[in-house]
């Protein structure tokens, strides 16, 4: 069967579905055992294509469930999913009054969590589904449209559901994901960032806390398998010196991440303001890199890209002088449209980002 690359089904904070094209290029020419041991919203599993052997874990016992519940019983899963149709406060509220159900793990109640995680997902500030019970209050309904076109989400689950038959889906930590592993098996690992073992415990990203020392244990596990190896990490000296030995790769990608924020503890009680994070990504790798592959430049809606876009409109209001009306049309009409998309041409969003963009802009300024 041939399989085409699928994005996440999810939102997932410190997720790498917008970049995971460009990841797949510094995958091993060969191998026929895949194992992303941090899956999350696995976009790398998604867009890589199948190998004869593929696993996915992640600590988080909600993403078990769901990839558990997509790949044995889509159907079900689509049946529910639908049944949730009505006030989605109120259905959120529900699903997380259901505490009892957030705090199972193993086999216990699968469907139930698989479309409790997925809504919360959906609908939750930034993804961001935290499970852990001293940290619940951190569950904001903020994003109620993301349970809009319910049809066109379970189609796209649906492919979702294909991709993951056949697949080990496991819930532990990450050491057990290591075992057995050959030179035919490529494992990519997407820990939490190092700077998230800093920051203090409300503004951490994932359940369970990944400790300075969860980060030496995994570079000495890494360090110790045979397995060709590919790591997604934060620009830090710290990854450098942990991955010292030669046979380590490094590659500095540059794409940048906005609207993520990450405090020290010390930031937090001297009351330091938040601050925004920019930077690239650390990739290493122990095997020779590939020698084709694609540049990476990926921008994401930022002060910079703000300002490109901004001298486009003003290029574009130049360009449509005196024409009456063209200048108002811009935003509605196709092809006045797709004349100013291509002004953007460095920018990797979709068309939709870009309207999106430009309409707050036009409202903030009263185009
Ligand atoms: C950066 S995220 C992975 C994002 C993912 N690559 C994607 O594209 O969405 C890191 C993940 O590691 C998981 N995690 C944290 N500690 C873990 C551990 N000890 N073993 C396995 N997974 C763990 C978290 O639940 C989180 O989903």
């Amino acid at each position: 069967m041939k399989q085409r690359p699928l994005k996440s089904p999810l939102r997932y904070p410190g997720g790498k579905s917008r970049v995971a094209k460009y990841l797949r290029e510094y995958a091993p020419a060969k191998y026929n055992d895949y194992r992303e041991i941090f899956a999350g919203g696995a976009a790398m599993f998604f867009q890589l294509p199948r190998a004869r052997k593929s696993w996915i874990n992640d600590l988080h016992p909600g993403l078990y469930a769901l990839y558990k519940t997509l790949r044995d019983d889509f159907d079900a899963f689509a049946k529910e999913c639908r049944k949730l149709d009505g006030d989605r406060r109120k259905i959120f509220n529900d699903l997380i009054g259901r505490r009892k159900l957030m705090e199972a793990t193993g086999d216990d109640h699968l469907l139930e969590r698989a479309v409790q995680y997925y809504y919360l997902n959906r609908t939750v500030w930034g993804g961001r589904v935290v499970f852990d019970p001293e940290r619940k209050s951190r569950l904001y309904f903020s994003n109620p449209e993301g349970w809009n076109n319910i049809e066109k989400k379970l189609e796209h689950m649906r492919l979702i559901s294909e991709k993951l038959a056949g697949v080990n889906i496991t819930c532990l930590d990450f050491k057990h994901c290591l075992k057995g592993a050959t030179e035919e098996t490529f494992i990519y690992a997407d820990p939490p960032y190092i700077r998230e073992s800093d920051c203090h415990p409300t503004d951490k990203l994932y359940d369970k806390s990944f400790t300075f020392d969860c980060h030496s244990r995994l570079a000495k596990a890494l360090d110790a398998t045979p397995a060709k190896v590919m790591i997604s990490y934060d620009v830090c000296q710290e990854v450098r010196e942990r991955y010292s030995d030669p046979k380590w790769h490094f590659e500095e990608l540059q794409w940048k991440y906005c609207g993520r924020r990450a405090v020290s503890k010390e930031h937090k009680s001297a009351n330091r303001k938040e601050k925004k994070i920019e930077g690239g990504e650390l990739l290493v790798f122990n095997y020779p890199p590939p020698l084709e592959r694609k540049p990476v430049r990926i921008m994401r809606y930022n002060e910079e890209l703000k300002k490109r876009v901004k001298k486009a409109h003003a290029e574009m209001m130049e360009l449509h002088r005196g024409i009456p009306g063209r200048g108002d049309r811009w935003v509605t009409d196709p092809q006045l449209r797709s004349e100013f998309i291509q002004h953007v041409t460095e920018c990797e969003w979709s068309e939709s980002e870009i309207l999106g963009c430009l309409l707050s802009m036009r409202k903030a300024s009263k185009l």
